[in-house]
């Protein structure tokens, strides 16, 4: 049986990891910049994690929901700890999608309305009113369109006042992303996102703080949302929650009440991956990461301001984007296999730097030097197509 082929990838076989590094089958190794898509939090394999799971393994792996956890407790009690928001409710899930999901449904069955207010370039998951929340038309299968969602510009603080002015009452939630990740790093105002806060309250709508890729940590705020000095009432998480373990969840504000049956899922919080999420923010706490993500990530963007070809540096703690001047748009491949160094990418030339948030300086200057290298590469490359062209002169294309 073939695999179902949706993903271009590249032909590299990743048999181990520590760190801030990986392996491959040949026992290359690779600097790991990109930490698996924003999903590596405390570095790969990190050993209180693997002992935590392993300890959890040989005790039960999961039984269902239908009895007390008390290792999901555990995780809410230290999450509310570590994030500041000991008085919201957690309620746990699988997936990223899945938390946008749950985070949506919950906000409609509250305000008993329908419309959704999210942005352009925005991405939510794949899943059914989070793919129709999300800004790419080729992902979004003609079962899931739906007018219930309305695209504003983003950051566009004139346009979101005035859907709201036409359209309040209607709405049940704004969706946002405080740094957009697949939409190549944008980083949200402090005051669009204030005046969201404000809009949300008047007409009685949820915020929805979709913090699976700029959240947990990353951004140098435990939320990234928090960097504007405002509550959400929804934070959806997941990447970055398991360190690799497949897990998401979403912090839901007091207001907002359950009710049996109302939301649910088979494997949510099974015994397994509250393991891993704890062993997650153990570590987080223990090593005062979201702290290092915040210094580290300054030095890295400093540093790469300083960088003539990089364009356009943006981001906050480790979740960096810069653009890549055409002439060298073959910059992150070679990185990777002239360098070995990973990068996530967002179309057409941005170059995103989501690393573990545990990375130190040395592995960043690691990963500084092999960009430098690089660009002087590929421009030497320049040179040398520009010098054998006819008539050419011998001068690195600007
Ligand atoms: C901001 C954001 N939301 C939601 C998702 C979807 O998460 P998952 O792939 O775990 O479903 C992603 C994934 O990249 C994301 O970046």
């Amino acid at each position: 049986m073939k695999l179902f082929d949706v993903y271009p990838i590249n032909d590299i076989n990743i048999v181990k990891a520590k760190g801030s590094y990986v392996w491959d089958d040949k026992g290359t190794q690779y600097l790991d910049m990109y930490g698996g898509h924003a999903v590596i939090s405390i570095g790969h394999t990190n050993p209180h994690w693997v002992r935590r799971i392993e300890e959890q393994l040989n005790a039960i792996a999961f039984y269902s929901n239908s009895v007390q956890i008390p290792i999901q407790k555990q995780l809410a009690e230290k999450l509310g700890k570590l994030s500041g928001k000991e008085d919201y409710q957690l309620f746990l899930v699988n997936s990223g999608a899945e938390a946008n999901e749950n985070a949506l449904k919950l906000a409609s069955f509250y305000t008993g309305r329908k419309k959704i207010v999210a942005f352009s370039k925005a991405f939510h998951g794949r899943t059914s009113l989070a793919v129709a929340a999300t800004d790419n038309k080729n992902i979004v299968a003609p079962v899931n369109e739906t007018d219930n969602i309305e695209f504003l510009p983003f950051n566009d603080e004139e346009a979101l006042k005035n859907y709201f002015q036409s359209h309040g009452n209607n709405v049940a939630a704004v969706i946002v992303e405080s740094i957009q990740g697949v939409g190549g790093i944008n980083v949200a105002t402090g005051s669009f996102l204030q005046l969201a806060r404000t809009l949300c309250d008047q007409y009685k709508a949820v915020l929805i703080a979709d913090e699976i890729q700029c959240g947990y940590g990353r951004s140098g705020k435990f939320f990234c949302i928090d960097r504007a000095g405002i509550n959400a009432d929804i934070y959806t998480m997941a990447k970055g929650m398991g360190n690799g373990f497949p897990i998401g969840g979403i912090l839901i504000a007091p207001h907002i009440q359950p009710k049996h049956g109302m939301l649910g899922t088979t494997f949510r919080g099974n015994h397994l991956a509250c393991a891993a999420a704890l062993a997650v923010v153990e570590v987080m706490e223990k090593e005062n990461l979201v702290t290092k993500a915040e210094e580290v990530g300054n030095y890295l963007i400093s540093e790469l301001k300083k960088i003539d070809a990089v364009r356009n540096v943006r981001g906050a703690g480790l979740m960096i984007g810069f653009d890549v001047p055409e002439e060298i748009k073959t910059l992150r491949k070679h990185l990777l296999f002239q360098h070995q160094v990973f990068t996530g990418e967002s179309k057409p030339n941005v170059i995103r730097l989501l690393p573990a948030l545990s990375i130190s300086r040395k592995e960043v200057d690691e990963f500084l030097s092999a960009l430098k290298a690089s660009i002087q590469e590929l421009n030497n490359q320049k040179t040398v197509e520009v010098s054998n062209e006819p008539l050419g002169v011998a001068v690195p294309k600007p």
